[in-house]
Order: C-alpha cells, then sequence, then structure tokens
C-alpha cells in the first residue's frame, strides 16, 4: 500500500512541513482568479503593451522599486521571468482584466519573503484606470489567494511615505500599520522611506 503523506518519514516536524508548503505552491499557471468586475491571471507575454503603456507615465514608476523599461523587449524578458518564477513557486503576478471587455488594466503580484509563511504583496493599475477601485478589489483576490493556496500566514506590504493612493488602498484592504522603514527601496540612487503593514489570515 502506498503511504499517506502523513506516514512518510522525515528528519523533523519543520522538514515535514517545508514538504507540506512545498506540495502546496505548485499553482496551475492558468488559474483564475474572479472578483465581482475583475479576471486575475498570470501575467505573460500579452501585456507588453500594457505595462509599456502604463510606465510611460510621467512618475508612474517612482512609487515601485523597479524602473520605467528602456525597451519593450526588455519587457518580454520580464514575462519570461514571471512564469518561471510562478513556475517555481516563488511569486505569482497576476494581470487584472475587466471582466466586461477583457481590457487589461494593472497588475498585483504576492511573492515569497524569508520567511516561508510571509509572503509580499506589491500592485499598479494603468493610470487609465486610476481611482475606480481595482486595485483594492484585484489586491484583496490575491491577499485572499495568499491565505487559502499559499498557506501564508502572514502578508505584508509597504508604499513609500508620499504616496498616498497607495496608502489608502493598502488602508482599504485592512493592513495593520507596522512602521517606519527610512530605506524601503532605492529610487535614483537614493534611499526612500516607507510605511510597512501586515495583515494575518484572522483579519479578513
Ligand atoms: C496606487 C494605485 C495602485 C492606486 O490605484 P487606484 O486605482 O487609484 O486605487 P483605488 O481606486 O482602489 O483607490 C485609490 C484610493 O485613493 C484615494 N485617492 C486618490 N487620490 C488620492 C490622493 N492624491 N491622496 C490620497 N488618496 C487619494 C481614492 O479616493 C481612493 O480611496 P477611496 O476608495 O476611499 O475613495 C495607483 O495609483 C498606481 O498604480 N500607482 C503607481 C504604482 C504604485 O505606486 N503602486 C503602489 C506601490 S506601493
Amino acid at each position: 500500500m502506498q503511504p499517506h503523506f502523513a506516514e512518510l518519514a522525515f528528519a523533523s516536524a519543520a522538514d515535514a512541513k517545508r514538504f507540506r508548503v512545498h506540495k502546496m505552491r505548485q499553482i496551475a499557471e492558468d488559474t483564475i482568479l474572479a472578483t465581482r468586475r475583475l479576471r486575475l491571471r498570470a501575467a505573460n507575454l500579452a501585456d507588453v503593451e500594457l505595462v509599456w503603456s502604463a510606465s510611460r507615465f510621467d512618475g508612474f514608476n517612482d512609487g515601485m522599486t523597479w524602473d520605467p523599461p528602456g525597451n519593450k523587449a526588455e519587457l518580454v524578458d520580464i514575462a519570461h521571468r514571471n512564469l518561471r518564477e510562478w513556475n517555481a513557486g516563488n511569486s505569482f503576478t497576476f494581470t487584472s482584466e475587466l471582466i466586461e471587455n477583457n481590457v487589461a488594466v494593472g497588475r498585483v503580484g504576492i511573492r515569497r519573503e524569508a520567511s516561508p509563511s510571509v509572503w509580499g504583496v506589491g500592485f499598479w493599475v494603468h493610470p487609465y484606470y486610476w481611482g475606480c477601485g481595482y486595485a483594492a478589489e484585484a489586491a484583496h483576490a490575491v491577499i485572499h489567494f495568499g491565505f487559502s493556496e499559499l498557506s501564508a500566514l502572514k502578508i505584508v506590504t509597504a508604499h513609500a511615505i508620499w504616496n498616498t493612493r497607495s496608502q489608502r488602498v493598502i488602508e482599504k484592504l485592512g493592513f495593520r500599520f507596522v512602521g517606519e522603514n527610512p530605506c524601503g527601496y532605492e529610487k535614483h540612487g537614493q534611499p526612500v522611506a516607507e510605511y510597512e503593514y501586515e495583515i494575518e489570515s484572522s483579519a479578513l
């Protein structure tokens, strides 16, 4: 008789936990998360125009760690990398599309942090679609995905102190303020101070 997973011999309880967590992170590339107005699917090559167009807006990238791409070929490479990371179970980048017309409007990513049960969330929306509540709606679905499919115990996020739009989205999602990090990330060679937040599954 094949042994049940619970009957496999592990060197320690920690090894057994790592095995279970690893098994749960095999997320199919065709996974869809649906919300009232949005369909979230794995980011792919079809999104090059979305990212290129959004990143042409002055200041769009200032609140994020990545810089505007210099050409579209860079975005093709990044799309391949995103899918590799997805299949490796390290990070899951979703593109949000409007259900009503299939137009792509933004992204939400969730990636593993240093501790296996802690995941970090980031989001953006194409400036054409700001102010419609899409960021919060999409991020809410990904946070739920993190707790239910990735076995996250805690999800963290952060925003540059000046980024009050992002702050408002994070507040709407129910994150708890943790503190200020004077060097959350670097932009143009300068440290950017961030406010950091976390949420636990019990808060949903
Ligand atoms: C941050 C971002 C995703 C917000 O997108 P959005 O579509 O405007 O988000 P939402 O519509 O869900 O919510 C925005 C909230 O900010 C509020 N808001 C709008 N302009 C604001 C401003 N200047 N200051 C403070 N709040 C503001 C809106 O009223 C809304 O709150 P409400 O629902 O209580 O009215 C978008 O601005 C973006 O993509 N920015 C560039 C990338 C980025 O900075 N990402 C976040 C990295 S941490």
